[in-house]
């Protein structure tokens, strides 16, 4: 290595993000379950859209993300104007950083919090800091306790991935309320969705002037492949979200097949009556069998398993039956496994590989 050429302080501080497998050599029988993608996959709406968006591979994107943005409003009841589109989800949290986050500044989130708060935290040059929680759920108390004139972010997940586990409305308004006048609020709603009788936090960002939402048609929408999320905030934040964006940073393709995908009722109808119904099959399986699992309000569950070599030894059963699901060490959970929520065929085969390992511990 050059010993000149150095990156920025921080980035080497990076550990590479490890992101689900999706094969096992000489299987095709695989069922992916460790990255909380849709199992019905994109809706007819979003595969007739990506067809028809061929036809304008030699035009520049509009920069504006107008359209996107309006259909987004109307959907949710939003401000089209405090709207900003990215990359995913993790393109609007990196902009968030890089925007008032760096050198000196702290960047908080919770033990459990999802990989990307720390990476783009360092990217940006800030130094990431960490809350305790509490039973694996945001603990606003000890949120509060950790910010200091320093901290200029903080993330949560609402869903929390990979805990599943949720914060209360009135509890994430205390956290707002109480926070230091500098630090913005970041509520991180990829799988908000999935929650019932929850807004994502938009009515709080509507009444806060340090509170931003942000949102992904990554889950529910089954478009991880497409790379689509968005933000929400007061006039202020997005002002200068939109100038870390770049100009063209969704193609016509992105802009065009997320737009149809959230028109697309029935598909989306269809995959949350079904995440829920078989989530809570899941759940309430892995409980009976003697795996301990929280009530996920998100689109897959955690396990927790005796130690760490026992939540191996299933990872290694279920690899062995063709299912690939996430082992979580890098989260600080070595004893646990975090498993998508399938359809109903995946969900009965992992409860039954899942039943057979236990067997054997006895
Ligand atoms: C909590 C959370 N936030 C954000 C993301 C980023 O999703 P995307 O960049 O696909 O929108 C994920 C993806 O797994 C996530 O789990």
């Amino acid at each position: 290595m050059s010993t000149r050429i150095c990156p920025q302080p921080g980035i080497m501080e990076i550990a590479l993000y490890q992101s689900g497998s999706s094969s096992i050599a000489g299987r095709d029988d695989v069922v992916k379950l460790s990255s909380n993608e849709n199992p019905f996959g994109a809706g007819d709406l979003a595969r007739a859209a990506y067809a028809r968006a061929g036809h304008d591979l030699h035009r520049y994107p509009s920069s504006d993300h107008a359209s996107l943005r309006a259909a987004l409003g109307d959907r949710f009841g939003l401000d089209a104007g405090r709207i900003i589109c990215g990359a995913g989800s993790d393109e609007v949290i990196s902009f968030l950083c890089q925007a008032y986050a760096g050198p000196g500044d702290e960047v908080l989130y919770s033990r459990h919090g999802f990989l990307m708060y720390r990476i783009s935290a360092l990217v940006a040059g800030a130094t990431p800091v960490v809350a305790p929680e509490r039973d694996r759920c945001t603990d606003v108390d000890a949120l509060l306790a950790h910010a200091t004139e320093r901290t200029r972010l903080v993330f949560i997940a609402n869903p929390n991935n990979p805990t599943g586990t949720m914060v209360s409305l009135p509890e994430i308004t205390r956290l707002a309320k109480g926070l230091p006048a500098q630090a913005l609020l970041v509520l991180d709603g990829a799988y908000a969705e999935y929650a019932e009788d929850y807004d994502g936090g938009a009515a709080l960002v509507d009444t806060c002037e340090n509170v931003v939402m942000t949102r992904t048609f990554s889950k529910l929408y089954g478009l991880g492949g497409l790379r689509v999320g968005w933000g929400y905030g007061p006039q202020h934040v997005i002002d200068v979200l939109n100038r870390v964006r770049g100009p063209f940073n969704l193609s016509n393709i992105q802009l065009a097949v997320a737009e149809a995908a959230l028109g697309d009722a029935a598909h989306v109808a269809r995959s949350l009556s079904e995440n829920a119904r078989w989530r809570d099959w899941l759940c309430n399986r892995l409980n009976e069998l003697g795996v301990p699992t929280d009530q996920s309000h998100a689109n897959f569950v955690l396990p927790r398993f005796h130690d760490a070599a026992q939540a191996d030894a299933c990872n290694a059963a279920l690899l062995a039956d063709g299912l690939i699901v996430r082992q979580v060490s890098s989260y600080g959970l070595p004893h646990c496994l975090r498993i998508t929520v399938g359809d109903e065929a995946a969900c009965r085969r992992v409860a039954h590989v899942i039943s057979g390992f236990m067997e054997g511990q006895k």
